[in-house]
C-alpha cells in the first residue's frame, strides 16, 4: 500500500512539474513576441527617422538646384557618379548615407552666392571669384548646425580640395582630403565635361575620362580615376539618361 501512495504522490509531483513547466514556456513565448514586437516598432521609427532624413536632405537639395537652371539635375547626378566610384573603392563608404548626403548637398553655400555672380556667363572677376570660392565653407557652417549632417559638412567643405593640395578652402593634399571628397572631385568633373554649359558644349564620356585621367595625382586622387575606369560607360550613360 505505501509504495502504491508513493507512485501516486511522484505521479501528482511530476504533473504538477510538467504544468509548472508549460506556464514557463507559454511565458517565454509572450516574453519572445513582445519582443518580436518592440524590434518591430523600433524598427519602424527607424525607417521613419532615415525616411525624414532623406527627405530633409532632398528638399535641400531641391532648393540649391532651384537657382542653377542650367545644370538640371546636376547634385542627384553627381552623386549617383560619386556613389558608383565610392562603391568601387569602399563599399562601407557607398552605403554610409552620410556620403550621399554630402554629395548631393555639396553645393549648399551656393545659397550665399548673389544671383549676379552665380549665372555671370563670362569668367568671374577675381573678388567674385573670391565670393564664389567661399560656398565649400559657407555650405560646412550650414549643415555643421545638423547633428544628422556632420560627416556630410566635411564632404562639403573639401569637395573643391585637389589632390596636389591647391585646392580651396583649406589647401588639403592627399589622404588629408575625406576620401568620400577625393572620389566626389571625379564624379563632379566628370559631370562637368559631359554636360552642356552656356559657354561650351559637353564632351563625349571617352573624352572626359582622357582629360580627368591627366589629372590622376595633380587634381585627382589616383585610386579615384582608377575607379572610373573600373565604371562601365554603360552604367554613366545609364545614370545621365536616368538624371538629365
Ligand atoms: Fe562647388
Amino acid at each position: 500500500m505505501a509504495a502504491r501512495d508513493e507512485l501516486i504522490r511522484l505521479q501528482e509531483e511530476l504533473s504538477e512539474e510538467r504544468r509548472r513547466a508549460g506556464d514557463k514556456e507559454v511565458q517565454l513565448e509572450r516574453y519572445a513576441s513582445d519582443l518580436r514586437e518592440t524590434f518591430k516598432a523600433e524598427r519602424a521609427r527607424a525607417d521613419e527617422l532615415r525616411l525624414s532624413y532623406v527627405a530633409t536632405v532632398r528638399a535641400l537639395t531641391n532648393a540649391v538646384e532651384a537657382r542653377d537652371a542650367y545644370t538640371g539635375k546636376h547634385a542627384e547626378r553627381v552623386a549617383a557618379y560619386g556613389l558608383e566610384l565610392a562603391r568601387r573603392v569602399d563599399p562601407g563608404l557607398a552605403e554610409d548615407p552620410q556620403t550621399e548626403f554630402g554629395f548631393l548637398l555639396h553645393d549648399v553655400g551656393k545659397v550665399a552666392i548673389p544671383d549676379g555672380i552665380l549665372h555671370k556667363p563670362e569668367p568671374l572677376a577675381a573678388e567674385e571669384q573670391q565670393l564664389m570660392r567661399r560656398h565649400p565653407q559657407i555650405g560646412y557652417e550650414i549643415l555643421g548646425e545638423v547633428p544628422f549632417l556632420a560627416e556630410a559638412a566635411r564632404i562639403v567643405r573639401a569637395h573643391h580640395e585637389r589632390y596636389d593640395g591647391s585646392g580651396y578652402p583649406d589647401g588639403l593634399a592627399g589622404e588629408e582630403i575625406p576620401l568620400a571628397a577625393r572620389l566626389f572631385a571625379v564624379a563632379d568633373a566628370l559631370d562637368a565635361i559631359t554636360t552642356e554649359r552656356p559657354y561650351r558644349p559637353s564632351a563625349a564620356l571617352a573624352e572626359a575620362r582622357r582629360t580627368i585621367a591627366k589629372g590622376a595625382g595633380r587634381q585627382f586622387d589616383p585610386a579615384a580615376v582608377a575607379a572610373l575606369d573600373a565604371v562601365p560607360d554603360d552604367v554613366l550613360e545609364a545614370i545621365r539618361n536616368e538624371t538629365s
